[in-house]
């Protein structure tokens, strides 16, 4: 019987600030329905000036460290294509923050939002030459487009927390992988820019073209039949992607397409990502926790997941449910920090999608607005200052 590897616990983080779509409809003039139906967006969470990836990612992994304690990680990876430092892992202030034991590998993964996908692969290999060590996957990202682009109603915030470990309590993690790496120009944010550049169109065309590239490879190695999984966690840019990219996989695959199908199988997924926005590499894992907190009994049940991070990589995967993993779940907290946000206005959006530190080197402190645990204080010489509220 191989070791069972997977992931033990699963937490995430959101903004302080939420915007509805209706308050960006208003500003644009755009048609309701276009966010509502034609991309499935209700709202999308804002950082505040005090938060960031690592404020983000300190929420996040703080209760799966209160639950299980810090004995047995011996690696954090953080993932994110929203980083804040172009040499130093955003991990290490996280381990900071967290007060994590200093015999610790930490490291920041970026493949647009593929990253934490390939932190929990990298996890498993390290849990399986080791299984007493655990692993802290945290991918945590910022999305953001330049204000009045077509980008701007994809924008969102989140970070997900994931102990990968033997014996895992909520999801074994399955071989084979399916994987697929093409060099396309989709969507990048050269250094140099604080917001993402994209082709739309040519985005969602390579992120199907990744769906039947990942799949083929996936069968190619002999993984499970579409019928043998229960439900589909896709990377959502916005929850429409999650239909039009199952919709492309059942016809790569020769199956009949039905709407109920399709809803059947991603539908339990998108409740998180609908309201938070796009989170990247979070947000395949979000998918998860939706489907998990919202489903009835899943025990036993094969999950299919799709990883994307544009540019591009994707890895298709299977993962089953466990027994007793709804005595894990975190749905009240997970609705809480959803629900906790404080909505904000037009205005008061385009104010902080345009706030940042000055370059000068100086001693920066920021305005005090979020209410979470962790807050990014402030810049000094050019260092980010973080503490614990
Ligand atoms: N009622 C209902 N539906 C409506 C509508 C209305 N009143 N008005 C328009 N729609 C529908 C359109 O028919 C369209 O549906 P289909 O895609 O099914 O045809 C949908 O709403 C969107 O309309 P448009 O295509 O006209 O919208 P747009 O030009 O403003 O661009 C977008 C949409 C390309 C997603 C854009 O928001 C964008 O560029 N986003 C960022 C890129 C992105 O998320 N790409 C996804 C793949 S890449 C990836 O996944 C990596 C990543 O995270 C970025």
């Amino acid at each position: 019987m191989p070791l069972a590897i997977g992931i033990h616990d699963l937490s995430f983080a959101t903004s302080e600030f939420v915007l509805p779509h209706t308050a960006l409809a208003a500003h644009n003039g755009t048609e309701i329905g276009k966010y509502h139906v034609g991309i499935g967006q209700e709202s999308m969470s804002v950082p505040a000036a005090d938060e960031d990836i690592v404020t983000l990612a300190a929420t996040a992994a703080a209760p799966v460290i209160a639950r299980h304690g810090s004995d047995r990680i011996r690696t954090v990876v953080l993932a994110t294509e929203s980083s804040i430092d172009q040499a130093k892992s955003a991990g290490v202030y996280v381990h900071s923050l967290l007060g994590l034991p200093s015999a610790t590998r930490v490291v920041e993964l970026k493949q647009a939002c593929y990253g934490a996908t390939a932190g929990l692969q990298f996890a498993i290999g390290l849990v399986q030459r080791d299984p007493s060590q655990q692993v802290l996957v945290i991918a945590s990202d910022v999305s953001k487009y330049d204000l009045d682009s077509p980008g701007e109603a994809t924008q969102g915030a989140a970070a997900v927390a994931m102990l990968v470990g033997a014996d895992p309590g909520l999801v074994r993690i399955e071989d084979p992988s399916g994987l697929f790496t093409v060099d396309v120009m989709d969507f990048w944010r050269p250094n140099y820019r604080t917001t993402a550049l994209v082709d739309g169109r040519e985005s969602i065309g390579a992120y199907l073209q990744a769906v039947e590239g990942a799949w083929k490879d996936y069968s190619e190695r002999g993984g499970h039949s579409l019928e043998q999984f229960a439900a589909f966690c896709y990377h959502q840019p916005f929850t429409k992607m999650a239909h039009k990219a199952h919709r492309h996989l059942l016809n790569y695959c020769s199956h009949d397409v039905h709407n109920d199908d399709v809803t059947r199988a991603v539908g339990r997924t998108t409740a998180y990502n609908r309201v938070i926005g796009n989170s990247y590499t979070a947000s395949v894992y979000l998918g998860l926790a939706a489907l998990l907190d919202q489903a009835d009994d899943l025990t036993g049940e094969r999950i299919g997941f799709l990883s994307y991070g544009s540019g591009s990589v994707a890895e298709f995967f299977g993962g089953t449910i466990v027994a007793g993993y709804q005595d894990r779940l975190r749905t009240e907290a997970n609705i809480e920090a959803v629900s906790r946000r404080r909505p904000i206005d037009y205005v008061g959006y385009r104010e902080l999608h345009e706030w940042a530190f000055p370059l000068d080197g100086g001693d920066h402190a920021t305005p005090q607005q979020t209410t979470g645990p962790f807050r990014l204080s402030g810049i000094s010489g050019h260092k980010r200052l973080y503490q614990a509220c």
